[in-house]
């Protein structure tokens, strides 16, 4: 990993300011964030600043991009001096980060920071011709291609020390490049060409239509047995409320109610029926309905029952007939012979 210092003094300008365009653009990402936040805006202005100063951030831009943004002057060095992106001293006209992290390095970065300081020097510094510099960074996330270098903006991967060389030739020359993989491969398919999903019909659309249908096929099946599961389920735990009618014994209309004697033209209420509510004294019983016994006759006849253990032949289903208002009490009314319980005095 490179030192990360910023440049000596004599190559630091004395002022740094964004141009109004850069200003407003600078605004705009500020802007994106809410009140308080700004700070989150760091890493896009120090970025812009790089780029205005021709590839690299002097002191006084990062103490700017601060001011800008209402932080302290030390804790944009700290993001500043983090981020290998950002250049801390003169950059060349192309600027190369070669990857050492470890799939690169198994791969053969060691071999091409050998050709880099062979042919560049130390990293950090600018070459005589103005054209070059170089830096060893961290991972730079193509290590499926390893090793591989950044140049200015892009990827250069599937290096060796003689291609790098060819590559720097030509961008020194001004001559096209080509940028990705130096060996030919697509993207990072495997070295040779790819050797699996090599099937055409995986990419014409119809095997994957296929899948597509047996998978719809299924959810509809699926679905129309949890469909039939759950009308199950509800007809079971959920049944439905009987008719307000079921069980009970058709009504059948009746024939002899006073609407009906009124709607046939007939007197309401019967003139007997009439005479029978109006008179509250007379009994309604039977004529030939015997009377009820009297208290002492029943008395007598329960006890004889009792003796010869059989049940009175008097009626069970009316209420027994009360005594005359004599003012006697029930306890008053009740055989001498048969003193309470709970009494000590006739307990014995
Ligand atoms: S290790 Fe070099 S790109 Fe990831």
């Amino acid at each position: 990993m490179a030192n990360r210092r910023l440049a000596p003094a004599s190559e630091q300008p004395a002022a740094f300011a964004f141009s109004s365009e850069n200003a407003d653009w600078a605004k705009g990402q500020i802007d994106k964030y809410p009140e308080g936040r700004q700070a989150s805006a760091v890493i896009p202005l120090l970025w812009k600043a790089q780029e205005q100063n021709g590839g690299w951030l002097p002191q006084k831009a990062i103490e700017a991009v601060a001011d800008e943004l209402g932080m302290p002057h030390i804790r944009v060095l700290e993001v500043a001096t983090f981020y290998t992106m950002f250049a801390l001293e003169p950059v060349g006209k192309f600027w190369i980060q070669l990857c050492g992290t470890v799939p690169c390095d198994s791969c053969g970065a060691r071999e091409l920071k050998d050709y880099l300081h062979h042919r560049l020097g130390a990293p950090g510094h600018v070459s005589a011709d103005g054209n070059f510099s170089w830096l060893e960074v961290e991972c730079l996330g193509a290590c499926c291609n390893a090793p591989m270098a950044q140049i200015n903006q892009d990827y250069y991967e599937d290096l060796t020390p003689d291609l790098l060389g060819k590559l720097m030739d030509d961008l020194a020359a001004g001559r096209p490049v080509k940028i990705g993989s130096q060996v030919g491969r697509t993207s990072s398919e495997p070295l040779g060409g790819a050797d699996t999903l090599t099937d055409a019909t995986l990419f014409d659309g119809s095997r994957v239509g296929a899948w597509r249908k047996r998978f719809e096929k299924d959810e509809e099946n699926e679905a129309g047995k949890e469909e039939a599961a759950s009308s199950e389920q509800r007809a079971a735990s959920d049944p439905k409320p009987a008719r307000p009618d079921a069980g009970r014994a058709a009504e059948r209309p009746v024939t002899d109610a006073p609407a009906q004697r009124a709607a046939a033209g007939e007197t309401p209420v019967k003139p007997s029926d009439k005479d029978d509510a109006a008179d509250r004294t007379e009994s309604t019983a039977q004529p030939n309905t015997p009377a009820p016994a009297a208290p002492e006759t029943i008395a007598k006849a329960e006890a004889a029952g009792a003796e010869a253990g059989t049940q009175s032949a008097l009626p069970r289903n009316e209420p027994p007939p009360q005594p005359t208002n004599s003012g006697a009490s029930a306890d008053a009314a009740a055989p001498a012979s048969a003193p309470h319980p709970s009494d000590p005095k006739k307990g014995n």
